[in-house]
């Protein structure tokens, strides 16, 4: 079972409108945790609501001892989240779940982020940013002022590709349009990717988005993982809230919880609905 730690807010910086970034003084959960993981946050001090949350772990400082969410109010308890303030006392419970895999050094690593879910993918390119593996980032939003944290991943030594559904900047649609023609372009080229490359995909954002994602990664023979966010409840496999239905062998399917065997599955072994 994973542990329960109380975490110290350290500070709370709003972002832009309802959308934060919270930092927590949680060591053991830092040193433990991966790209992808998350933790169940207590997002109030009654029983209202009664559930706790599952918000990704969007950064770690280990040295520090820190770990830093990013999130969204969607509702009552992320709304209650966002109240809290230095010194303040939060219940997580965490590093939960199956996380991004670790690239080789050697692959093409492509990102594609929606809107919130640059979350944990912005942990996932830091830490291959220490290791030395560079990746190419498509982030999507509504508008430019919610492309998050582009100028830090592009320090951190990535090359960012943006796309706004209001044409505010970059290409002008949806991040998986932009994907899609970034892949149609590098047919023509020397570079990007070609069948059967050491290429890889990670995306995280909204449901008809990974979906999208899939299709064009399926078509251009590219593996990929994607990060699901499927309503939980427990957070520890015990409840079944969160089963998602996958792929098994041959023409198999078989219901696996999001909250243990995921939130990260490999994108052939998610079936879409
Ligand atoms: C593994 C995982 C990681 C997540 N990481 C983040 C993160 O890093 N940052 C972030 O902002 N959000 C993240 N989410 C979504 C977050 O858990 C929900 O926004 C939150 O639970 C909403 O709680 P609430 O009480 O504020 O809203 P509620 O009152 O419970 O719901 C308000 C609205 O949000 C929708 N909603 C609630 N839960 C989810 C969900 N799981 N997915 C999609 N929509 C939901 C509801 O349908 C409703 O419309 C993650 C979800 C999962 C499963
Ligand atoms: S949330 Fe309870 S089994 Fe996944």
């Amino acid at each position: 079972m994973s542990p329960v730690a109380d975490a110290k807010v350290i500070k709370q910086d709003k972002i832009a409108p309802g959308h934060f970034r919270l930092y927590l003084f949680a060591p053991e959960i830092a040193e433990a945790a991966k790209p992808g993981q998350f933790v169940h946050v207590r997002c109030g001090h009654t029983s209202d609501p009664l559930l706790r949350r599952p918000v990704s772990i969007h950064a770690v400082d280990r040295e520090k001892g820190k770990v830093i969410l990013f999130y969204r109010v969607a509702g009552k308890g992320t709304s209650l989240l966002s109240k809290n303030n230095r010194g303040d006392t939060i219940s997580l419970l965490g590093p939960l779940g199956h996380g991004f895999s670790i690239p080789s050094r050697h692959a093409r690593i492509f990102v594609v982020a929606g809107g919130i879910g640059i979350a944990p993918l912005y942990f996932f390119l830091q830490e291959i940013a220490d290791s030395g593996t560079s990746a190419d980032v498509f982030l999507g939003a509504a508008t430019e002022k919610q492309l998050f944290f582009m100028n830090e991943i592009k320090e951190s030594g990535h090359r960012v590709f943006p796309s706004t559904d209001d044409g505010s900047t970059g290409y002008h649609g949806t991040v998986t349009g932009l994907f899609e023609e970034y892949l149609r372009k590098s047919d023509n080229q020397s570079g990007p990717i070609r069948r059967g490359d050491d290429a890889k995909v990670y995306g995280c954002g909204p449901y008809g988005m990974l979906k999208r994602l899939t299709d064009i990664i399926t078509t251009a023979g590219i593996t990929g993982e994607v990060s699901l966010e499927e309503r939980m409840g427990c957070g520890v496999g015990a409840c079944l809230s969160c089963a998602c239905k996958t792929r098994s062998g041959e023409n198999g399917v078989q219901y696996r919880r999001a909250c243990v065997e995921g939130p990260v599955f490999p994108a052939k072994e998610v079936v879409w609905e």
